[in-house]
Parts: C-alpha cells; sequence; structure tokens
C-alpha cells in the first residue's frame, strides 16, 4: 500500500483516490505520524499532501523529517515538497509569489530521456498550480525534473535518496495526465503491483467477517440506503442466516419506502428481517416540536429504543454492523493514525452507541462513497437501490418546517413523490444528487376555479454535489418545473402554491432544518 501524509485534508482524499484508481491500497495518516510508526506500517510508498499553511509559519503542521531516512520513495506534493526541501537542504521562498491556476510544464530530459516520474509522458504537459510560497534553491541535492515559466522547480529529485518533489497538484483533474504521473510513482518507483480490486477487498472482508463472527449472530439496521444495504449485502455473503435485519419504521419514511425496503431485501436475501412499526411512538414524540435540533434528539433516542427493544428479542446476537465510510472515519478522528483534521456534524441517526453491549463491526469503513457503490453493483444490488439520493435519518421531519403531524406528513409524501417520478421521467435522476420536497408552515392565497384558497405552500429543493460538503442548486429545465408545480398543485390537497429554492451550499444547507 501506499499512505499519504495530510496537511490539509481536501487535498489529501483526492490523492488517495487517485492511488486507488491505479488499484494500488492507499491510506490517509495524520502527518505528523512518527518515522517509527512508519517503519512498522511498512508502506511501499509515502506522499506528502499539499496544504494551505507555508512552510515558515508558526504552527504550520510538519511531518517527521526522520521519514526521510526510511529508504521508502516518498514524493513531495505543493507544500509536500516545500516540506522535503526544507528537510533536505532546499530553501523555500517565504515573500509569498501566490500562483493559482492553469501553467505550460516543461519536462528535462538526460541523455535524451526524462525522468521515471514522467516516463511515457510528453515533453510539455498541462498542470494546474495552487501555492503562496515556492522553492526557490535546490542547493546541490536535487535535480530539476521539470518547470515551468514562474516555477524553475516545478519537479525535483533527490540525488541519493528516493524522494521526489512537485509544486503542481497531479490529483485534480486540471492536470490532465496527473493519473499517468501518480501511476509513474506508485507502479514505476515504488514497485507496487496494482493488483488492489474492490472484489478481492470484498473477499477478503468476507473471510475475516466469518472468522470474527464464528456461530453468533450479526444485527444489521437496515434503511433502504445504499450503505446498509451493501453492509447487509456484504453480511449475508459471509455468514448467511446467521444475519438478523431490523428495519424501523419511524412514520418519517418516503411515499411506500417501507414496502420498497423489504421487497428489495426479500428479492435479494433469504436472511431474517423485522420490521418495528413505530409511526405513532415518533409522532407522539414529535407533537409539539418545532425546533430542528430538538426533533433530532428525540428521534434519535426513539430510534435506539425501538432498535434496543427488538434487538433483545435476537438470541445470541453479539455484532452490531454499521455502514461507517472511509470519510466518516477520517473526520471523526475515529483512526488513530488518521488526521484528527475536522469533525463531521452529522450525527447519523443510524450510528448506533457503543453502549448497546455490541462489538461492532464495520465492513466499509475502508471505502469512500463511489467505491461502496461499485461494491453494491458486484454484489448483485440493483441499480435503483445503489444509485438512491441519499435520505437523512430524521427523514421527512426535517422537511416538514415546524410541527410534525400526521395530515403534514400525507401532504408532503405526496408531493415528493411527484417530484422524484418527474425528475426519473426526465432522465435526471443519476445527474442531480438529491431531490425533494419541502412543506413551509406558510399558508398563502389562491383561486381554485371560482373559490379562493388559503393553503400550503411547498418548495423544490434539487442539489448537485460529489461530497455534499458544498452543493448548487440544479438547473432544471423549466418545462419539468412546470410539470411538478402543476401536478403538485393538482393532485395534492391542501398545496396551492409551488416555490423552487435556489440557494447553494455554504450559505444554505441542502436541507432546511
Ligand atoms: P445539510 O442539510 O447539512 O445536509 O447540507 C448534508 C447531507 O446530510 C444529510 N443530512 C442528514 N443525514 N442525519 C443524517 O443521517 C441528519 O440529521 C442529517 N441532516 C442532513 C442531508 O440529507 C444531505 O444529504
Amino acid at each position: 500500500r501506499i499512505v499519504v501524509l495530510d496537511f490539509g485534508s481536501q487535498y489529501a482524499q483526492l490523492i488517495a483516490r487517485r492511488v486507488r484508481d491505479q488499484n494500488v491500497y492507499c491510506q490517509i495518516l495524520r502527518h505528523d505520524i512518527t518515522a517509527e510508526r512508519l517503519a512498522e506500517l511498512a508502506p511501499k510508498g509515502i506522499i506528502l499532501s499539499g496544504g494551505p499553511s507555508s512552510v515558515y509559519a508558526e504552527g504550520a503542521p510538519k511531518c517527521d523529517p526522520d521519514l526521510f531516512k526510511l529508504g521508502i520513495p516518498v514524493l513531495g506534493i505543493c507544500y509536500g515538497m516545500q516540506l522535503t526541501c526544507e528537510a533536505l537542504g532546499g530553501k523555500v521562498d517565504n515573500t509569498p509569489s501566490r500562483e493559482y491556476g492553469p501553467a505550460k510544464c516543461k519536462v528535462a530530459r538526460t541523455d535524451g530521456r526524462p525522468d521515471e516520474l514522467f516516463a511515457n509522458l510528453p515533453d510539455e504537459l498541462n498542470v494546474w498550480m495552487s501555492h503562496g510560497d515556492q522553492v526557490s534553491s535546490i542547493s546541490d541535492t536535487f535535480d530539476t525534473l521539470a518547470s515551468t515559466p514562474t516555477c524553475p522547480y516545478a519537479a525535483i529529485r533527490h540525488r541519493t535518496l528516493p524522494v521526489f518533489g512537485i509544486q503542481f497538484h497531479p490529483e485534480v483533474t486540471h492536470t490532465p495526465l496527473g493519473g499517468m504521473l501518480l501511476e509513474n510513482f506508485v507502479v514505476g518507483v515504488c514497485k507496487c503491483e496494482p493488483t488492489w480490486k474492490l472484489g478481492d477487498f470484498a473477499d477478503a472482508v468476507i473471510e475475516s467477517v466469518r472468522k470474527q463472527v464464528g456461530d453468533r449472530r450479526v444485527i444489521c439496521g437496515l434503511s433502504g440506503g445504499v450503505d446498509s444495504s451493501v453492509v447487509a449485502a456484504l453480511l449475508y455473503k459471509a455468514i448467511g442466516p446467521q444475519l438478523s435485519c431490523i428495519l424501523v419504521d419511524n412514520g418519517l419514511l418516503r411515499k411506500n419506502e417501507q414496502k420498497l425496503v423489504i421487497d428489495e431485501f426479500t428479492n435479494h436475501f433469504k436472511a431474517d428481517l423485522r420490521v418495528v412499526e413505530a409511526e405513532d411512538r415518533f409522532l407522539a414524540s414529535l407533537a409539539g416540536v418545532t425546533e430542528p435540533q430538538e426533533k433530532r434528539r428525540r428521534i434519535g433516542s426513539d430510534f435506539i429504543d425501538c432498535f434496543k427493544a427488538e434487538a433483545i428479542n435476537i438470541k445470541d446476537a453479539h455484532f452490531l454492523a454499521q455502514g461507517t465510510l472511509y470519510p466518516d472515519v477520517i473526520e471523526s478522528g475515529a483512526d488513530p493514525d488518521g488526521p484528527a483534521a475536522t469533525i463531521k456534524l452529522h450525527h447519523n441517526v443510524g450510528g448506533l452507541p457503543a453502549e448497546l453491549g455490541f462489538e461492532l463491526i464495520e465492513p466499509l469503513r475502508d471505502l469512500f462513497k463511489d467505491e461502496v457503490r461499485r461494491l453494491g453493483l458486484e454484489l448483485g444490488l440493483p441499480e435503483s437501490l445503489v444509485w438512491r439520493h441519499p435520505f437523512p435519518g430524521p427523514g421527512l421531519a426535517v422537511r416538514c418546517l415546524g410541527e410534525v403531524t400526521r395530515d403534514k406528513l400525507v401532504v408532503l409524501r405526496e408531493a415528493d413523490a411527484i417530484v422524484i417520478e418527474e425528475i426519473e421521467n426526465a432522465g435526471l435522476y443519476r445527474e442531480t444528487s438529491q431531490s425533494f420536497v419541502v412543506l413551509l408552515p406558510v399558508q398563502s392565497v389562491g383561486v381554485m376555479g371560482d373559490a379562493r384558497t388559503y393553503e400550503n405552500a411547498v418548495a423544490i429543493r434539487s442539489v448537485d454535489t460529489n461530497d455534499f460538503m458544498t452543493a448548487d442548486w440544479s438547473r432544471l429545465p423549466y418545462d419539468l418545473l412546470a410539470r411538478m408545480s402543476s401536478r403538485i398543485i393538482n393532485e395534492v390537497k391542501g398545496v396551492n402554491r409551488v416555490c423552487y429554492d435556489i440557494s447553494s451550499k455554504p450559505p444554505a444547507t441542502i436541507e432546511w432544518e
């Protein structure tokens, strides 16, 4: 495997993705991991990521300089290159010479050949620069491998150690041949075999789950979302009848959702499925509550109680399986070697606390979301499930602004179903990342036939995003919006006005509450 030391996580995750695209396993670690610990982990290569700091700034994140002595190939990218130079005798110019945007990079040749880092690449590359400082002198410990008109040391190599640095960003799509450069490092320099496959990954996980579980039982919460479905599919392959799934119907699901989840489940698994009908309980505890965080708290605690009550009935249940993904592990700092950077704000209601007394199994904790989707397809789950838009744990409660009531949920569910159906009919379901309806706590005047109406307003929300941390509103065609609006007003009793939400995130969030 390859490890990436994280100096500013936005870049580190992208680099890890690109390395995995070469079929080589890649893990992100804390930037201050010791050389000793790295030696124990024995990766085949180390990549130092970019980052927003200046190497001379107070408190700038540094790496253990001894890692350069391990004999493991190192590639420093941008800030990572500046650290490398600082550690091994180069000089970084800290009078900011900011450069942001595309550049043409000329590859140096020795005896008519480029360095192995640039093998099979053209003499001139389009690259993406994004830096404040840059390396101003490399002493005689490094050779120059490539340069741009404004950046004499765009790529360098240490004369005696397997240590490289590049000032530009090979991991972004604006460096079109960046993937080949990373491949040259990972496969050419580090000698990694490009053999890591999702299928192999699944086999290894299945094997280790079998060993861990023995003849005991595993419980898995099902939500109808892709993560919990893939977890269930993996576990079912591993331990078949020793798996019990629990679906808590909190009455806050979308139209026909319970039936859909049950149908999909029974089509694919012969495992035990228990459905907890808990609509009354959830609606009772939401009665009179209007504050969004309070809604979340009540739903979360009811969910745990319902789950616990059902789990107690399952004999020999020892493990609880959860769909924790790699970004959750990184962001929550749960991995002792992982960067502790930002803390995820969303507490997924599916995330059950450890005090429940089960041992946790998290088979997806090494994967990114799109890898989970690919794995789902490999495990035979249908496209319709694998590409489903995400749905928040607190469900329709955070889309029914103000107090949640049974009547309001009926209106919301119907309007929401129309929007999804129209998006699907327009062939835009995969293109949009999340589309739904919000029921607003306002009434407005309208006219239907000859009569005045005074009814609810709803908002359609549809966003495009890669990571759900930032998002833009979908530019849906006007005709489509017109169809949605007219269908909602005609078919959903109690709605006489439809708005389209044109706010991006930030500053708005995707959900309204
Ligand atoms: P926001 O509204 O913060 O949402 O832009 C980002 C993504 O997270 C989902 N979301 C939640 N998921 N529990 C969840 O499991 C929650 O409380 C929650 N709140 C928002 C939201 O649907 C979007 O995909």
